[in-house]
């Protein structure tokens, strides 16, 4: 005989199958009382996957329970039930065996994903994160509210201007030193980013006429290098009056009052001697500390005045500019910034702060 393999009894088979079927469960015997479970959601799934591959492996098609169970037919007639019943008592065996863990397992995995899953409804829910206005908008906006109250439209306007609008219109012609004070950024094809929005005043004669209330914040743009109190980009609100018998008394009236309502009925205004070039006289415009109520302090460098903005009476040259005639109307306009006012209020000690959209800064506002 050239063949080893030394030919099984089909009863060593069925023990061999037994056998093997042994080996193999044996780690998962264990798992079979749920008392002793104590594995991981994820250890847990995949000793369910190895387990099922036992069962492929043992009590599938191709096992060798399953060629036992074929030799049933083949052993002799007096041997058959006794070798029938070893074989069947053998599946069923294996069978409720692996049912048993498989059961056990299945059990465990799915209250290990309950709770897992499961919601403590007493705990506190997680606040979802809500939007705020940015404290330059809130500023405009109180702004614009006051001078909506006094009568004002609010103008918008662009940001990228011609020479006309930023400089010629309002009285100040190419040579102009003021000029240089106002550096901007321009264009390669003759446009700027308007460094004050003066401009609008232009913008509203032309699309309103005379006569005209407006204010008109927005972004103007310099040649500055950024520091605590200067920032290349910032915000300013123009004003402007029009209308026939408009005088230096309506200009201080309409302050006073803009300042009263904004920093409180006590707040005086001052107006102090001054050039732009666009009004004709100018003045500029302190407040009385809102913190020291004039008394001196840190906010107010100790003068007791804070310095806020421009204004004066609309020179002639800018309502002819507009082809109105400086006969018969008159006007006044200011101007100051919004983020000077934003820095004063909340005492900010760097401008800067208020670009940096910081949101552990910002969320302080609102
Ligand atoms: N445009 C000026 C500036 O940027 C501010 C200003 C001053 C505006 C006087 C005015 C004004 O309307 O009358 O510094």
């Amino acid at each position: 005989m050239t063949v080893n393999k030394i030919e099984q009894s089909p009863e060593e088979q069925v023990e061999a199958a037994r056998k093997a079927f042994e080996q193999d469960i044996e780690r998962f015997v264990r798992f079979g009382d749920p008392s002793q479970l104590d594995l991981d959601l994820e250890t847990a799934e995949s000793e369910e996957r190895g387990l099922r591959e036992i069962r492929v492996r043992h009590l599938g098609k191709k096992s060798a329970l399953a060629a036992s169970r074929k030799l049933i037919g083949r052993v002799a007639p007096e041997q058959r039930p006794a070798f029938g019943q070893l074989v069947l008592s053998l599946e069923e065996a294996m069978t409720q065996m692996t049912d048993r863990i498989e059961s056990s397992l299945k059990g465990y995995i799915e209250a290990q994903r309950t709770a897992r899953e499961s919601l403590d409804v007493t705990m506190p829910g997680r606040r979802p994160r809500s939007g705020h206005r940015h404290p330059i908008t809130l500023m405009r906006e109180r702004i614009e509210d006051i001078f909506v109250a006094l009568g004002y439209a609010i103008e918008d306007d662009r940001e990228i201007e011609t020479d006309f609008y930023n400089f010629t219109a309002l009285n100040i012609p190419e040579t102009h030193p003021a000029r240089a004070s106002q550096d901007t950024f321009y264009t390669t094809d003759g446009y700027a980013l308007r460094s004050q929005t003066s401009t609008v005043q232009i913008h509203a004669m032309q699309r309103r006429g005379v006569p005209v209330r407006m204010i008109a914040p927005g972004r103007v743009f310099r040649r500055d290098t950024p520091d605590p109190t200067h920032n290349p980009m910032f915000f300013q609100v123009e004003g402007l009056c029009v209308d026939r018998g408009i005088t230096m008394a309506h200009l201080k009236g309409t302050v006073a009052e803009f300042l009263r309502r904004m920093f409180g009925p006590d707040t005086v205004t001052r107006f102090r001697p001054s050039y732009f070039p666009f009004t004709e006289p100018s003045a500029e415009f302190d407040f009385s500390c809102f913190k020291c109520k004039g008394a001196g302090c840190r906010l107010c460098k100790n003068s007791g005045w804070i310095e806020l903005g421009g204004s004066g009476m609309v020179h002639p040259n800018v309502l002819r500019a507009v082809d109105v005639d400086p006969s018969e109307y008159s006007g006044f306009a200011f101007g100051f910034g919004i983020d000077r006012m934003c820095a004063l209020m909340y005492e900010l000690d760097d401008i800067r702060l208020l670009f940096e959209n910081d949101v552990r800064f910002l969320e302080q506002f609102e």
